[in-house]
């Protein structure tokens, strides 16, 4: 059998994916049931859960989850909605965030903003993982994460609150892949170009630095997370930081050869 034709197996994982309500999360977790794996879609807008699991090949393998991930009730009430409903959670994609405004800069971000962006991503990020890892450890049982970070981990962004809270979720991968691989939990870190894909809106001409020509879609990298969250396939694969950008991170202040 093609190792690509079980990169999964539904008998004994399941998923959780946030920010499944659009973009990104959306395409993973609608990749996720199209494998047969039963996955959790959580995010904040009942509106967006109900038509990505519509629109998803198998609607039947999907559970909503309606919730505010920046507070830790709503971290715990997905916990345990997510385990009434799919049982123990093997798999778990962070891709909720709030919305990036460029109004947003060092001298104009509020408190409230910066607080919610780092909740969002960074604190829930780490709570939720650390409360499936404790349940697999207890259970002996393999897992694999996925954390949405961003080029912006490493480079600014205009937007001092969503870089630092990438860049705390970046080492994160790191600190969590290190203490866990001794039980079978991989934990990794996606990270996106230019995605037109909802949370990022995007000005064409920026294709133009790209090597590969074009923006990516949400489709773009729903094929890699889960080829890095299936333990069948990215097995040996832990603390990585996997780059899906069409080349975007190699453009700096040299323009490519002439070569016609
Ligand atoms: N789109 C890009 O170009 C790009 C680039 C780099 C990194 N990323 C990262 O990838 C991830 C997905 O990006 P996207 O553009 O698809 O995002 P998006 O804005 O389209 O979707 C994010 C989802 O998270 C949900 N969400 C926001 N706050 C929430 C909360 N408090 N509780 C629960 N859900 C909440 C939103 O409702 C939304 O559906 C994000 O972490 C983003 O930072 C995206």
């Amino acid at each position: 059998m093609s190792l690509f034709d079980a990169a999964f197996d539904p008998t004994r994982e399941a998923a959780v994916v946030t920010g499944a309500g659009n973009g990104i999360g959306r395409a993973i977790a609608q990749a996720l049931v199209g494998e047969g794996v039963r996955t959790v879609f959580a995010d904040l807008h009942e509106d967006r859960v109900s038509a990505a699991i519509k629109a998803a090949t198998r609607p039947e393998l999907a559970v909503p989850w309606v919730g505010d991930l920046a507070r830790r009730e709503g971290c715990d009430a997905l916990l345990a909605h997510a385990q009434g409903a799919v049982g123990r959670v093997t798999h778990f994609a962070h891709s909720a965030s709030p919305p990036r405004r460029e109004a947003d800069h060092a001298m104009a971000v509020d408190d409230e903003t910066w607080r919610q962006m780092h909740a969002v991503n960074l604190d829930a990020g780490f709570h939720l993982s650390r409360e499936l890892a404790r349940k697999l450890i207890a259970a002996r049982s393999p897992g694999s994460f996925l954390l949405l970070t961003s080029l912006h981990a490493g480079t600014p962004r205009n937007l001092p609150h969503y870089s630092t809270a990438k860049a705390g979720m970046a080492m994160l991968v790191k600190e969590l892949a290190k203490s866990w691989g001794r039980y079978g939990i991989r934990v990794n870190a996606l990270v996106p170009g230019a995605i037109a894909a909802g949370g990022f809106v995007a000005d064409p001409a920026l294709a133009r630095h790209i090597p590969l020509g074009r923006l990516g879609q949400a489709e773009d990298l729903a094929p890699m997370a889960l080829a890095v969250l299936s333990n069948k396939i990215s097995g040996y694969v832990t603390g990585a930081s996997i780059v899906v950008d069409g080349g975007l991170s190699l453009t700096n202040w040299f323009a490519p050869p002439e070569l016609e």
